[in-house]
């Protein structure tokens, strides 16, 4: 019997992940479906677990729809252990990315120090979760979309023996963006990536098998398109994508675009409040919506949220798992000698082989330039850092991360930014 346990299941996002299990039941047979959420989380889970509940019944599948506040009962036995939770909730997102902005820094809930923050608070939990995975199913998958997903992702590998794997929607979402621009459908466009999650570039595209990397550069140039529903389009300059040789990814345009970005997000600021807030409204709205007893469908309002598509690589995922198909998908995994100039241990993103074991990192083809592996390495070395620093409490790691991050990059900002971060959440960190 295949159960899947979703942590953070009273997510707003659930209904998504529904619909990906519901349509793919024939390949993917899910018995039982388990939402586990917290207490805070009860009511937000029990009108999403009856939507979802109704969703299952309309088509008329055999899912068991479970709701517990009991995660060790929601694991015991699982098959796959699903994470999206949101340490802190949206407040928490919010003080990520104001506190940032108010000394104009990138505030941004996975990148930079609005980042930082959120692995601070995240990492620990979810290592307390693959402790219960290790006693109550140790042969389980934890496949981990909560962020910022790579800095989880590369904690638990380091720090358990889970069989993790995170996951993303951009490179999905990214596909999709490619075909629509080409006119085709997605699964005539293959992608080579190289890099870390939110901050990977696709360094080689095939179209119907055809190399049209160069031509994709210069048609990227401007808003074409290709960016992801949080993050706004600001258009990329021609010359910088020929000169890169690559297609950056969305969340790249904090970096090459930093003062563009900076000067978008304060003018937000001002007009709509931070993403979190923007977010917080679209939930509510959502949960409206959800508690109507005649609605038992995904509604298209959801489309609004950066995480299309995500149970669409959720579900693809598990079921080249279950069904050893040995296809390619874009995940995180740990490195392994597949980008020679990162750490073996180090979380990265790219193309793998999914079979029943896992996923199996696939070198890729194209040299890692100097251009990409400069900013790759100085970031995964602030990553390695914010993990230390979660682990183990330690202010020194802690410091250095924020210190050589490209978007604060000196010491006294990171203490100022550090010590403000620490108090404003403190009640959900480790001691520093
Ligand atoms: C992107 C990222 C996700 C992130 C989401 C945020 O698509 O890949 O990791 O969670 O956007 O979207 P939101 O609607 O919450 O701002
Ligand atoms: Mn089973
Ligand atoms: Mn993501």
């Amino acid at each position: 019997p295949l159960k899947i346990a979703v942590i953070g299941g009273g997510s707003s996002y659930t209904p998504e992940l529904v619909e990906g299990v519901i349509q793919r039941f024939e390949e993917l047979p899910v018995e039982e479906l388990v939402l586990v959420d917290i207490e805070e989380g009860r009511h937000k889970l029990e009108i999403v677990g009856a939507l979802a509940r109704r969703m299952v019944e309309k088509a008329g599948k055999p899912i068991r729809v479970k709701l517990t506040m009991d995660r060790r009962s929601a694991i015991q036995g699982a098959d796959f252990v699903l994470t999206q939770l949101r340490v802190g909730l949206l407040d928490a997102r919010a003080k990520d990315e104001a506190i940032p902005l108010k000394h104009e820094f990138i505030g941004q809930e996975t990148t930079g120090a609005g980042g930082f923050a959120k692995a601070l608070r995240t990492i620990p939990v979810i290592l307390d979760i693959c402790r219960d995975i290790e006693e109550l199913a140790p042969d389980a998958f934890l496949i981990n979309f909560t962020n910022p997903a790579g800095m989880v992702t590369e904690a638990a590998l380091k720090y358990s023996n889970v069989r993790t794997i995170g996951l993303c929607n951009l490179p999905i979402g990214t596909r999709k963006q490619i075909a629509r621009l080409f006119g085709v459908d997605a699964e005539a466009v293959d992608l080579e990536w190289t890099g870390i999650n939110h901050l990977n570039w696709v360094t080689r595209i095939a179209v119907e098998g055809r190399d049209v990397t160069d031509e994709l550069l210069r048609r990227a140039a401007g808003s074409a398109g290709l960016t992801m529903k949080n993050i706004p389009d600001l258009g990329w300059d021609a010359e910088l994508l020929r000169s890169i040789g690559a297609l950056p990814c969305s969340y790249h345009r904090y970096y090459y675009m930093k003062e563009e970005m900076l000067k978008k997000q304060l003018q937000e600021l001002q007009e709509s409040g931070t993403r979190a807030e923007v977010v917080k409204k679209v939930e509510a709205e959502l949960f409206e919506l959800y508690k109507d007893p005649e609605l038992a469908v995904k509604p298209p309002q959801l489309e609004q949220r950066g995480g299309a598509y995500y149970s669409e690589a959720a579900v693809n995922l598990i079921s080249s798992i279950r069904n050893n198909r040995k296809d390619i998908q874009t995940v995180n995994v740990r490195n392994g000698g597949a980008i020679r100039c990162l750490p073996d241990d180090a979380s990265i993103e790219v193309n793998c082989v999914i079979d029943a074991a896992g996923a199996h990192p696939v070198p890729p083809s194209t040299p890692v330039t100097p251009q990409i592996r400069g900013l790759l390495q100085v970031v995964k070395a602030y990553e390695e850092l914010t993990v230390e620093a979660a682990v183990h409490g330690d202010r020194d790691a802690a410091l250095q991360a924020l210190t050589i991050h490209p978007l604060v990059g000196s010491a006294e900002a990171a203490r100022k930014l550090l010590d403000e971060l620490l108090e404003a959440h403190a009640a959900y960190l480790p001691r520093f």
